[in-house]
């Protein structure tokens, strides 16, 4: 097993509340395991460019509560050509950094498997997306401010939906993942949650806002991003079937990035950070440290980024049960 003296970590893709925290584990894991550790700025981007630097534990001093990332991070073109990864290698060679913590979700872990295929560095993955798509954890980093964030605002467009008798419509994130939508939906009580994963069965959610009409004065329908229609043409229908109803469209966007991270994601954060430096230390890479059953455990990238099989669907019965 090669010894590991250095580590970088970076945080890469759509950000996530939570990855400070994660960047805080990673760190302090490494310098109370007496290593040298780095940050790479801007995600692959960064590393592509040679934007390293040191970082001690004063560096991530006061951070754990913060929102973003404060290494930022990008979606890098770059990385993804071959000359791309060969600078980037170079560039860790130069410091001497001999293993990477990077903090993300597919696309993350789809560039880090290359890399380690092509030049032979240990790379642990900590799952850092609010959208919850990975499989090999229960949740993600920043799930859970996400969907907390998208159950208060869903929480005030029902007071104003409830005084004037409307329907909304409100798309929330998850661009191939309609787990934010499916549990905010079940905590606000909507009456209709459309999600990717799923066909739509307009019929029976037609049917279902018609046959609630008596008991309810306002609808809540949740719409994940990355649902065949989306938000606006999933309006247009409701308007369509039923012109009587005033219905609105509400397009929640990046609030569902931003804010202070819960509790739930700083803990997951904390021990997925030290997690990911004890597997490097004992030679795991090209593995993703989740939390399955409130266990830590490691699965290899490949599979940690199909998440298909995590639709409950008993999620979804649930929905229509309750929506009476
Ligand atoms: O972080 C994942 C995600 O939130 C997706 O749900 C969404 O489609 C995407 O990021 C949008 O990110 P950006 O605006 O940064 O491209």
């Amino acid at each position: 097993m090669r010894t590991i003296k250095n580590i970088a970590v970076l945080t890469s893709g759509g950000d996530s509340p939570g990855m400070n925290a994660g960047i805080r584990a990673v760190v302090r894991t490494g310098i109370y395991n007496d290593l040298n550790m780095f940050g790479v700025l801007r995600g692959y981007d960064g590393l592509v460019k040679g934007e390293i630097v040191p970082m001690d534990a004063k560096s991530v001093a006061n951070i754990i509560q913060r929102g973003g990332t404060i290494l930022k991070t990008a979606r890098s073109e770059e990385f993804k050509t071959y000359e791309g990864r060969k600078q980037a290698y170079e560039n860790i060679k130069t410091l001497g950094i001999d293993a990477l913590v990077v903090i993300g979700g597919d696309g993350t872990f789809t560039g880090a498997s290359k890399f380690i295929e092509e030049f032979d560095i240990p790379i642990i993955g900590m799952p850092g997306t609010i959208d919850n798509d990975l499989a090999g954890t229960d949740f993600t980093i920043g799930y859970d401010t996400a969907i907390n964030t998208v159950v208060d605002a869903v929480d005030k467009i029902r007071d104003t939906a409830e005084s004037h008798d409307r329907v909304f419509v409100i798309e929330v994130m998850g661009r191939d993942s309609g787990l934010i939508a499916l549990r905010s939906g079940i905590s606000t009580g909507a009456e209709a949650v459309l999600i990717p994963e799923l066909t739509v069965d307009y019929d029976a959610i037609m049917k279902r806002l018609d046959k609630s009409r008596k008991n309810k004065s306002s609808r809540i329908i949740i719409v994940a991003e990355g649902d065949k229609e989306g938000g606006e043409v999933v309006a247009d229908k409701i308007k369509e079937n039923f012109p009587h109803y005033d219905v609105r469209l509400s397009i929640l966007g990046h609030i569902q990035r931003g804010g202070r991270p819960s509790c739930m994601d700083r803990v997951l954060a904390s021990r997925l950070g030290v997690a990911s430096v004890e597997g490097l230390l004992e030679g795991r890479r090209g593995e993703m440290a989740g939390l399955i059953c409130g266990q830590v455990q490691f699965t290899p990238f490949n599979k940690a980024i199909k998440h298909i099989d995590k639709i409950n669907e008993n999620l979804t019965r649930i929905v229509e049960i309750l929506s009476l």
